[in-house]
């Protein structure tokens, strides 16, 4: 499959056009030499505009003046992402979407479809994104980071919930480089502020018993929503409300995306414990935390312990016994 040639995918002279803005930034440029560079009609190069006004790129200007770009567009486009990604794993076949249901469901299909490693899929915003436990994952229009990666790792099925917390930690050191935060881990798949949901990540596979076939990594970071819907007010945050600045999600995202790749790589080369031993240094849920662990209907406190060697969360219960958690949601009790 060629890359971008998904139904739906954002088209590549639409994204050509938003490079031509960033690299000519404050010149006019006429919607004729437009239409020629990208080889579209002026009608599409006015509609164009017209869609990229909609997610928020600041295009000054008509058809007649010339237009120009207010500021540097903060969109997730390939090309804008593949100069920032040279070299690198993620850079190679990139799927843009302005909208589409959910990015894991389109890296499962691209699995299935034999993709190669390293394929990312972006949406600037999803009408269906999933979150863990059929939870639905909240997707503003270019306001959050909303990407799937596909892998093909030889690893164990087990092994699968150690890149859920790794990618954590890869965003977590990004938020860190671009922000000065420090968000809390909690075990295994939530990126916390303030006691917060900042963030979260969705592993989806197809294995074998024995064998993952492919592992798609869902990953959703709160960037720039200034409010959240009722419902998730008390409990969701995002990079702005925390630092009451815009931020980049272009730069956060070519961030983590170069941080996971070099976790991806020596965890690969390291194995285990190279994701266990940074967890629990990053996550104040990893020992000593009084939690609630519900499963289903099922539900019972204790005391963290520490993470098992291939990162199940151990609870201490009551009575001294350690229990050791294989899924369920975790909460501060
Ligand atoms: C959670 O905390 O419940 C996990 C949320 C994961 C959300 C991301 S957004 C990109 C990717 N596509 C999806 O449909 N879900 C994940």
């Amino acid at each position: 499959m060629a890359a971008n040639s998904l139904p739906g995918a954002t088209d590549k002279r639409l994204a050509s056009l938003v490079t031509l803005f960033a690299n000519n930034a404050t010149i006019a440029i006429s919607g004729a030499r437009i239409a020629r560079e990208i080889g579209v009609s002026r009608s599409t190069v006015w509609r164009w505009i017209e869609r990229l006004r909609e997610v928020g790129v600041r295009v000054k200007g008509r058809p007649h003046t010339g237009y120009f770009l207010e500021s540097v567009p903060d969109i997730l486009t390939p090309e804008l992402l593949r100069q920032r990604l040279k070299g690198s794993l993620f850079g190679r076949r990139i799927y843009h979407f302005f909208k589409t249901d959910s990015t894991n469901r389109i890296g499962m299909e691209l699995g299935y479809a034999g993709e190669p490693e390293g394929a990312v899929v972006l949406a600037e915003e999803q009408s269906a994104g999933r979150g863990r436990a059929g939870r639905a994952w909240h997707s503003e229009r270019a306001a959050g980071i909303y990407v799937t990666l596909l892998l093909r790792p030889k690893i164990s099925p087990v092994q699968a919930l150690l890149l859920t917390m790794m990618a954590g930690l890869s965003a977590h050191a990004a938020i860190q480089a671009q922000t000065g935060l420090e968000a809390d881990l909690k075990w295994p798949n939530d990126l916390m502020l303030n006691g917060k949901k900042l963030g979260g990540i969705l592993t989806e596979m197809y294995a074998d018993t024995s064998l993952v076939r492919f592992v798609i990594v869902g990953i959703g970071i709160n960037v720039n929503q200034e409010k959240f819907l009722p419902e998730l007010g008390g409990i969701a945050t995002s990079l702005r409300l925390a630092t009451g600045k815009q931020q980049s999600r272009l730069e956060l995202l070519a961030r983590l995306l170069r941080e996971f790749e070099t976790d991806y790589n020596r965890f690969l080369r390291e194995g285990a414990r190279f994701v266990t031993e940074r967890f629990s240094k990053a996550s104040s849920y990893a020992v000593g935390k009084r939690v609630r662990v519900a499963n289903g209907s099922e539900s019972f406190t204790g005391i963290t312990a520490g993470l098992a060697p291939e990162g199940l969360l151990q609870v201490q219960i009551e009575g001294g016994k350690v229990v050791t958690v294989i899924a369920g949601d975790v909460t501060e009790s």
